[in-house]
């Protein structure tokens, strides 16, 4: 029935089973100072059992020192038999199903109770702004990152820059500074530029894919998807110079989201009351599209935000990829609810529908585990017992 999402895809010079993305979600179950859990690796087999051709590992921090959640993962030397077997684990699971992890420096979203908020903005309050070196530090251990995450025999990296986190911030028009790294978009996108530019040609592997989760319009003063420090209107000028720079890179993947969890969280995650927030995802996925085929370009895009749709989301996901707006369609909170869903469309069997409940959001506010708490009996229990 929906040829099109089954159909085969393909992510640099990889070929993907069908366009079915599990996107980045963050469980909050690393242990020993960033070591994957078991309880996290399993959430990935579920993932890869289920068919999804593209599985985005979440949000993994490349530096002990700036991270939003007290479990979060943490890539380096230390922990990487942990990332090592989490990749075996999970290709065991599905050899065809692409595994890639998502690399994060958490900024002025880290959680001041046991690590740094830090700020690239002069001017912010939320953080200790960063100096000149430590801004390269923070680019060198992104470097360091891809090439661990290599090592580890994962398929790609995905390279956040989305909702809120350091690379965003540092795209931002907000980001006012006045040395190399602020000011000017030609500054702005240093950061990026150099350091995609060093993970491309540190590649040992030419198929490791590379590409990149941005928020199209943060809905935030001076925020992307903005012109000016002091601009809120959404212009999305500067996100297609982004979404240029991309291609010229020779990126395979841009990652279409929106939003700032936490600041302007329905535009990330459309919940009940604001469900039309999803037609804004289908338009940012249609621009980057449009702008990337205007360039001849064959870097692939992905769009956000499904989940809040239900069924009816896969009719809606196969039209967007039939007209030629997107090339893959990304679930967030679906793959908690029902991380075997695209086997289950395929079957023809019955599959647990995201309520929207926003109780794995909860979930994270309390620092706990995080999980489907409607269909899953272990997170049900755990947020009983943390009531
Ligand atoms: C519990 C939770 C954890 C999340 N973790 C991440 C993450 O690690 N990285 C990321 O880019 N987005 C993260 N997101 C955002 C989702 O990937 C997704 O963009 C959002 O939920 C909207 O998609 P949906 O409507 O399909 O859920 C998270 C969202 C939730 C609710």
């Amino acid at each position: 029935m929906y040829t099109k999402l089954f159909e085969n895809g393909k992510l640099g010079n990889r070929t993907t089973q069908n366009r079915f993305v599990a996107q980045p979600m963050e469980g909050y179950d690393g242990f020993n100072e960033g070591q994957v859990s078991q309880l996290g690796i399993d959430k990935y087999i579920k993932l890869a059992k289920g068919g999804w051709g593209v599985i985005i590992a979440e949000a993994i921090s490349v530096t002990s020192k700036s991270l939003s959640c007290k479990n979060g993962l943490i890539i380096n030397k230390r922990n990487l038999d942990s990332f090592k077997k989490l990749v075996y684990e999970v290709k065991q699971a599905n050899p065809d199903a692409l595994l890639l992890f998502q690399l994060t420096h958490s900024g002025r979203n880290s959680n001041a109770s046991f690590s740094e908020k830090t700020t690239v903005c002069p001017g912010n309050e939320e953080g200790r702004l960063l100096t000149t070196d430590e801004i390269q530090e923070v680019e060198d251990a992104f470097i360091l990152a891809s090439d661990l995450t290599e090592e580890a025999g994962a398929d790609g990296i995905d390279f956040k820059c989305c909702h809120g986190y350091f690379g965003a911030e540092i795209l931002r028009p907000e980001n006012t500074r006045t040395d190399k790294w602020g000011g000017s978009w030609e500054n702005r996108s240093r950061f990026y530029r150099e350091a995609v530019s060093a993970m491309i040609a540190q590649k040992q592997n030419k198929d490791f894919i590379i590409g990149s989760r941005f928020s199209m319009y943060e809905g935030w003063r001076g925020g992307c998807g903005t012109t000016s420090p002091d601009s809120l209107i959404e212009d999305l000028s500067e996100m297609k110079m982004f979404i240029e720079l991309m291609a010229k890179l020779g990126m395979d993947y841009a990652n279409v989201s929106a939003g700032i969890p936490g600041r302007t969280s329905e535009i990330t995650r459309p919940v009940h009351g604001a469900e039309w927030m999803y037609l804004n995802h289908l338009r940012y996925t249609r621009f980057a599209k449009d702008t990337l085929r205007n360039l001849g370009s064959s870097v692939q895009v992905i769009g956000s935000a499904y989940s809040i749709l239900k069924e009816k989301a896969f009719p809606i996901a196969e039209e967007m990829i039939e007209k030629g707006y997107a090339d893959y369609a990304g679930w967030g909170r679906q793959i908690l609810a029902d991380p075997l869903t695209p086997i289950k469309l395929q079957h023809g069997d019955p599959i647990d529908y995201c309520t929207a409940c926003s109780g794995c959001t909860k979930m994270m506010g309390k620092q706990i585990h995080a999980g489907c708490m409607v269909y899953n009996p272990y997170y049900k229990k755990l947020w009983k017992d943390n009531l």
